[in-house]
This record gives structure tokens, C-alpha cells and sequence, in this order.
């Protein structure tokens, strides 16, 4: 089969993919379509402006910018990404360096994933790639047959594209995974507690990641560039930002990056931006069904302590892209068949990582065993070779 067929008539079209969503995965997946030659078109409920302001996720694994490089969308991410080498353990009034790139060869990049949005968006536009924002009303059908069709409403008019293959990146509240019907089995597990999440104005006080475990909860030190800092609290569930007045949360920060005895001062600036985000692990499988098939955050969430959410998205899309190249260019379905089998051991190698960093850096309510089984456990991490290189080689990934 070849590519680039999208008819335009405004009603009905027919494409070879259509996208649910775009977020990293969408929008990826449309532009790595595109380099291969096969056409889509990528509806999103949301304004260019909100997706291309969503602040989310900051580390990029190495083999995430590489596939990033390869795509050719790397330009920006490349003059004004902070490569890392390592990250920093701090427990028990002690800093911990674990040297990942010493450990592994490889390193992380911090960019933050609205940067990663907006580069993606300006290169399918500047492709004329067919997105469409501000749709409403989607709707997928006939997954079962071989000509699936998505329906939406875009500027008060019904629309309806049929294509080879939907793919549903419409995230965790999308509607495409509950359309792959009663085949799927899910697996989850919900944390006891949130994070706190902020944007400040304040020159990052250390070149890598902070990840602190205090008996006053979790806490973590990022970055956005040299004059943003990004920082995290761990709160209870039921909180809410009228509860975290700007002197509480950097008090609070003060006190959980303490060390030696003493407050550390994570460089206090203007907070700009705030927010709560549970912590939740889930999976759908199989993560597709006839042609129907779901990536990213619409079949996988995983808590944020390891980092892998956006990262898992890029992988997803990538095996993807790969499988429908293989059926238009060689007629060979069966990495498309596949699909759900390869993406699902990777997505659970991270779901097991990202239990494991949440379960050893977080308070668990009083539970004394337990923080010192958290305890021992960092000590590990910390004084065993084998045990930080098994840390650094799934968080770099
Ligand atoms: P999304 O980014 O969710 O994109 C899905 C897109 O689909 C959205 O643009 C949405 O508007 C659109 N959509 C939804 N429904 C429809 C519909 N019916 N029709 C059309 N479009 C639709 N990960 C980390 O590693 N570190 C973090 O700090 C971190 N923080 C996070 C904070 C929050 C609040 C959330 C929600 C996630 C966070 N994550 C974090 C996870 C990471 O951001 C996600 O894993 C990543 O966004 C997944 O990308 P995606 O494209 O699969 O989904
Ligand atoms: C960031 C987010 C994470 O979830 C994480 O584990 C590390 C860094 C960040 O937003 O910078």
C-alpha cells in the first residue's frame, strides 16, 4: 500500500491512520508516520495553545531523544535540554550521588514535555500535516472490520474519517480504550498520597536531580532551565492548593531536602505554576484489538517517581510507526499483530521500576517496619554497585 491519500472533503474523509489525541504519543506518531509515508490525521479535543502550555513531565531517557534525533525533531531539544549524568539519593540527613552515565554509558535529558509538544506540533504544521484541534464529540467505530471509522464535531459540523487503522493516544481519559469492548483485562494499584507539583523563578542551586525521602514524606528537586526550577512535594490525597500558600510549600521543601541536621534552601523565586497529580499504577491488555490499537497514556499509567510516563508514550509509538511500515511497505502484518506483546513487556519493566522508586522514596503513613525495610533498601542502592546500576539502567532506560 502506499501513502499520502487523505482526501479533504470536509464531511468524509479517508486516511490510512486516524489519531485519537495529541499529546507526545499522537503527535509523534503522526510525525514518524509521515517520514514513512503514510498518511493520518490527528484530532485533539484541546486548543494548540493549552497542549503546547500543559506542564507535565520533564526526563527524557536516552534512547527517547534518540528517537526524537532520528525523527529529525531534535533542534531545539538539543540547543536547550540539560543533559544529566547522574541524579542525588538523600535520606537520613545524607547526599547520595549515583553516577548513571558511569554506570550505564548513557544519560538523561531534562526538557520539559510541553517543549517536546511544541516542537512536534510546529513540525507537522510546517509538513502540512493534518491536525485538527478542538474537536468534540469523537467517537470510534467498526474497530472489528477493516474500515474503522472515528466521528467527530469540528466548528458546529459532523465529520467522519475512515482509515486502515485508529490509533487511540487520547490519554488516560480518553475514549478509545473503553472501545476495545470486554477483551481487556486491567491491572492496578493506587498510591496512599499525591504530588504537589511547581514551576518557580529561581536559579536551580544543583546541576542534577534530587530524589529525598524524609520521614516528613517525599520530595524532589528538577529543573526546567537556568532560571526555572521545577520541585515536587508528596501530599495526602485529599489536598488542595488553597492548603499550600507559597511560604508552607518552600518551608516544607526546606525542611525534606535537610541535610546534616540543617534546612537546605531550595532557592526560593516567584511560584508560577502548581499543581496536584495523583499517583496511580494501570494497565490495559491486550493494548489492542482488531484495528484498533492504543498507546501511551490511554492503556498505561505509571506513578511519576521513576519518570517513564512520556517516555513509555515515545517507545509505544515508535514499535508502532515500525509495525505499520512493515504492512504498507513489505505487506507484512505481523509486527502490527504483535504490537500489544512487545509494547507490554517494556511497559511493564517500567511499571515495575516506577513501583519500586515510589515504594522506597515515600512515607507510608506511620508504618515504622516499613521505613526501615526503605531505609535498608537505600542503603543498598547506595553502597552496592550491582544495585545502583540496576537503578541507573531502568531510569535512563
Ligand atoms: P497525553 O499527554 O495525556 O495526551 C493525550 C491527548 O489526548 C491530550 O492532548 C488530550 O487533550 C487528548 N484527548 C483526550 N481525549 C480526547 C478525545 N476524546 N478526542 C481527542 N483527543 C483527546 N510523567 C513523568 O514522567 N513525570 C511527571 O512529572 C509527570 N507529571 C504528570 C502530571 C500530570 C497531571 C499528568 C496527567 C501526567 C504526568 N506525567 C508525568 C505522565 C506523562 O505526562 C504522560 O505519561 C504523557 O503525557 C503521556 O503522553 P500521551 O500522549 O500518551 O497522553
Ligand atoms: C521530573 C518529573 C519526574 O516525575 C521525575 O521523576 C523527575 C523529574 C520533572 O518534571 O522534571
Amino acid at each position: 500500500m502506499s501513502g499520502n491519500d487523505s482526501t479533504n472533503d470536509a464531511a468524509a474523509q479517508r486516511t490510512q491512520v486516524a489519531i485519537v489525541g495529541a499529546g507526545p504519543a499522537g503527535l509523534l506518531l503522526s510525525h514518524l508516520l509521515y517520514l514513512h509515508g503514510i498518511s493520518s490525521v490527528l484530532l485533539e479535543t484541546r486548543t494548540r495553545d493549552y497542549i503546547e502550555q500543559r506542564v507535565r513531565a520533564g526526563v527524557l531517557e536516552h534512547g527517547t531523544t534518540e528517537i526524537l534525533r532520528q525523527a529529525g525533531v531534535h533542534e531545539r531539544m538539543d540547543a536547550e535540554g540539560m543533559p544529566h549524568e547522574g541524579i542525588e539519593l538523600r535520606y537520613d540527613q545524607a547526599a547520595h550521588r549515583i553516577p548513571m552515565t558511569d554506570l550505564t554509558g548513557r544519560r538523561i535529558t531534562v526538557y520539559g514535555q510541553q517543549e517536546v509538544v511544541k516542537d512536534l506540533v510546529a513540525q507537522r504544521l510546517a509538513d502540512d500535516g493534518d491536525v485538527r484541534f478542538e474537536v468534540s464529540d469523537v467517537a470510534v467505530h467498526d474497530v472489528d472490520s477493516e474500515r474503522p471509522t472515528v466521528t467527530f464535531t469540528q466548528d458546529g459540523r459532523q465529520h467522519a474519517v475512515t482509515a486502515d487503522v485508529v490509533a487511540g493516544c487520547d490519554g488516560f481519559h480518553g475514549v478509545c480504550r473503553p472501545s476495545l469492548g470486554d477483551t481487556l483485562q486491567t491491572f492496578v494499584r493506587d498510591y496512599p498520597f499525591a504530588w504537589l507539583g511547581i514551576l518557580a523563578r529561581s536559579t536551580p542551586r544543583t546541576d542534577e536531580l534530587i530524589y529525598a525521602s524524609h520521614d516528613r514524606g517525599f520530595a524532589l528537586y528538577s529543573m526546567r532551565s537556568h532560571e526555572v526550577t521545577r520541585l515536587y512535594l508528596q501530599v495526602d490525597t485529599d489536598e488542595t492548593l488553597e492548603n499550600w500558600p507559597d511560604e508552607r510549600i518552600w518551608d516544607e521543601l526546606s525542611q525534606r531536602f535537610s541535610l546534616d541536621g540543617a534546612a537546605w534552601d531550595p532557592g526560593r523565586g516567584e511560584i508560577f505554576e502548581r499543581g496536584i497529580t495523583p499517583m496511580r499504577s494501570f494497565v490495559t491488555e491486550p493494548m489492542q484489538r482488531g484495528r484498533l490499537v492504543l498507546a501511551g497514556d490511554a492503556v498505561h499509567i505509571v506513578p511519576p517517581t521513576g519518570a517513564k510516563g512520556m517516555n513509555l508514550a515515545v517507545h509505544d509509538v515508535w514499535l508502532l510507526a515500525r509495525a505499520l511500515d512493515a504492512w504498507y511497505s513489505h505487506d507484512d502484518e505481523s509486527l502490527l499483530r504483535r504490537y500489544s506483546d512487545d509494547a507490554l513487556l517494556r511497559v511493564w519493566r517500567a511499571q515495575h521500576f516506577s513501583w519500586w522508586m515510589t515504594s522506597m522514596l515515600h512515607r507510608f503513613g506511620d508504618d515504622a517496619y516499613q521505613r526501615k525495610l526503605q531505609i535498608a533498601q537505600l542503603n543498598n542502592v547506595t553502597s552496592s554497585t550491582a544495585y545502583a546500576t540496576a537503578l541507573a539502567e531502568n531510569y535512563v532506560g
